[in-house]
């Protein structure tokens, strides 16, 4: 069905994606992020525990200078404060959290102080799924945005993931802002745009096959 052409450019497209994590004033178009999000409509899910809810799966796109931008940054502030003092007291009785979470507390501490990056953002997109009852609606979300990512790549458009978004569940000041209900759908999102200053920089990759 596919032929070596047709698989040479998708490994470009796999090869050229990048986190990006500086954008231009650039709005991308209606019919881009559209395209894209069909991308993300197309994404597999876990239907047994999605089946009788319609819809299951929703975007909200915001593009620049929407006064709710300002709101999720402010949320997103207050989450990460809120994840890092748990992160703190899980360290207390998991050493391993204690020994590997150095990287993680500077994150979330940059992130509780400024909130996520989204007030100049281009355009977010926020990703809503129906939780299962094993979490599957996350493993669902990481889906959507791959699915997302190649295609606004394929578009020639640049990609932030905001992972601080996956916190939000609870969050009854962000749930209203969608209109869901509290605590009954996980949540991704990412800000896509077109990059300022350079673009990707090429870094070897560390992981490693085990033919057995
Ligand atoms: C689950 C997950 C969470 C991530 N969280 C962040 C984040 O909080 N901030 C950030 O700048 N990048 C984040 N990233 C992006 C990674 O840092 C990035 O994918 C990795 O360094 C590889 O670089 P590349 O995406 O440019 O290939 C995250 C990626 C994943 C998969």
């Amino acid at each position: 069905m596919f032929t070596k052409d047709d698989n040479k450019v998708f490994d470009e497209i796999i090869k050229a994606r990048w986190t990006c994590r500086s954008f231009t004033d650039e709005v991308p178009t209606k019919e881009e992020i559209e395209a894209i999000i069909e991308a993300g409509k197309a994404a597999p899910y876990a239907s047994i525990a999605s089946k009788d809810v319609v819809p299951f799966r929703h975007f909200f796109v915001m593009f620049k200078d929407d006064p709710r931008l300002e709101t999720i940054r402010r949320l997103t502030a207050e989450q990460s404060a809120a994840d890092l003092e748990w992160l703190l007291k899980e360290e207390e009785k998991d050493a391993f959290l204690r020994e590997n979470a150095r990287g993680l507390e500077t994150l979330w501490g940059h992130v509780a102080e400024s909130g996520a990056p989204v007030t100049k953002a281009p355009c977010l997109i926020v990703m809503a799924e129906w939780r299962g009852a094993r979490r599957a609606e996350r493993q669902s979300l990481a889906h959507m945005l791959e699915n997302m990512w190649l295609k606004a790549t394929a578009l020639n458009l640049d990609v932030m993931i905001l992972s601080i978004i996956e916190s939000m569940v609870d969050n009854k000041e962000f749930c209203d802002l969608f209109g869901l209900p509290v605590g009954m759908y996980g949540f991704h999102a990412c800000i896509i745009g077109h990059h300022k200053g350079e673009g990707k920089v090429a870094k070897p990759c560390t992981a490693e096959i085990h033919w057995l």
